[in-house]
């Protein structure tokens, strides 16, 4: 089966699906979170560019894609016709570059997936924002950043905000939207409708610390972490006891691994910054240690278990 192609033009070929006015998105970085954003985006009839820095990562987002979109068909349509017709269809939507500033000439959204660092996120922003037609509307998938300091390296505030995905994005089904206050009504009601698009459930969130659900997510995680440390239970059994005791599907060092270690400590440095009076923020000695090592979880095949 023919899957992927380079990008060279942007088509966009109408889908019944489409109902909102944003039809062309290019997804920057093809990591993680990119690659499921950039999938699901193609998946629902969007055209769609995803970039990375350079074609091995790209080669491997289109790896993830092509296993993640085979999952999904067999649970939409079991293994038939149709099955195939949904990939082939999907993918044609979707093409690849690793050239960020071309690949924003014809966006009407730009979601930024890269890695978790307000420099350059705003290194980023900055040259799309002078790339970019004025109707593009730019939005930060970021899990604790402000969106209103990553958007202050752009003139378009008033089309800017957040659109945050869960992992994985092919599966969880939340999306939140997060508004800054220049955000404007007609951008915050296109990404909105976009998420719905999408097949999201949709939840309105302020710039506020990990918006909703981070916000929950991460003093548990470091909590967990901590618990740990101090030899008040084994992380197995830390886990055990959150899946059958809270009915979480994953337990907090699961979340970890599935996450990225690295990422969860760039998110605890950076609130550690900037609440230095918040307790529950500071960075565990343990997380340091595993980046250390390397053990940056799932992706590494090691973080806080060991994988094949
Ligand atoms: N594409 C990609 N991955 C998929 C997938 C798809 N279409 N379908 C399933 N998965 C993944 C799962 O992660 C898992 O990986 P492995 O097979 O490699 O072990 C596996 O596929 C499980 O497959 P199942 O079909 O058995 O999945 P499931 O229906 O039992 O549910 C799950 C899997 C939805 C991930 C569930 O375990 C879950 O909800 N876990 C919690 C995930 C979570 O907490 N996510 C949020 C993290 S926080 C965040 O994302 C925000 C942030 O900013 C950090
Ligand atoms: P990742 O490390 O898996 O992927 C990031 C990708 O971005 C890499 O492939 C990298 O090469 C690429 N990249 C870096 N700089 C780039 C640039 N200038 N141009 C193009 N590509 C570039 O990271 P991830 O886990 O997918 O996280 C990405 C973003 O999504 C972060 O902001 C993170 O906070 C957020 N997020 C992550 C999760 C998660 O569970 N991992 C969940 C929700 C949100």
């Amino acid at each position: 089966m023919a899957f992927f192609t380079t990008l060279t033009s942007r088509t966009f070929s109408h889908s019944a699906m489409m109902s909102n006015s944003i039809k062309n998105v290019t997804v920057i970085g093809s990591g993680l979170m990119g690659a499921g954003i950039a999938q699901v985006a193609a998946q629902t009839g969007h055209s769609v560019i995803m970039v990375d820095i350079d074609d091995a990562l790209v080669s491997k987002a289109q790896k993830r894609i092509q296993d993640s979109i085979q999952r999904v068909a067999k649970k939409k349509f079991g293994e038939n016709e149709e099955a195939s017709k949904f990939i082939s269809e999907s993918l044609s939507h979707l093409t690849t570059s690793t050239d960020a500033v071309t690949s924003v000439g014809s966006a009407d959204l730009v979601v930024e997936a890269i890695v978790e660092n307000l420099d350059i996120k705003k290194k980023l922003f900055m040259q799309l924002d002078k790339a970019a037609p004025s109707h593009t509307i730019f939005a930060s998938n970021t899990s604790s950043l402000s969106i209103a300091k990553i958007a202050d390296a752009t003139d378009r505030k008033d089309r800017f905000g957040g659109l945050h995905f869960f992992n994985p994005v092919p599966v969880m089904k939340l999306l939140e939207v997060v508004r800054i206050p220049e955000t404007s009504e007609a951008t915050f009601s296109k990404m909105t409708q976009f998420g719905k698009t999408m097949g999201k459930v949709i939840v309105q969130c302020k710039d506020t610390p990990g918006f909703i659900a981070n916000h929950l997510i991460v003093p548990y995680l470091l909590a967990a972490i901590r618990l740990v440390e101090r030899g008040d239970g084994t992380m197995e059994d830390v886990d055990t006891a959150m899946k059958l005791g809270a009915g979480y599907p994953m337990g907090p060092f699961e979340v970890l691994d599935h996450i990225g270690v690295d990422l969860f400590k760039s998110i605890s440095e950076d609130w550690s910054t900037r609440f230095p009076e918040e307790q529950a923020y500071r960075v565990p000695s343990t997380l340091v240690k595993k980046v250390e090592e390397g053990k940056l979880g799932r992706k590494t095949g090691e973080g806080f278990y060991k994988y094949n």
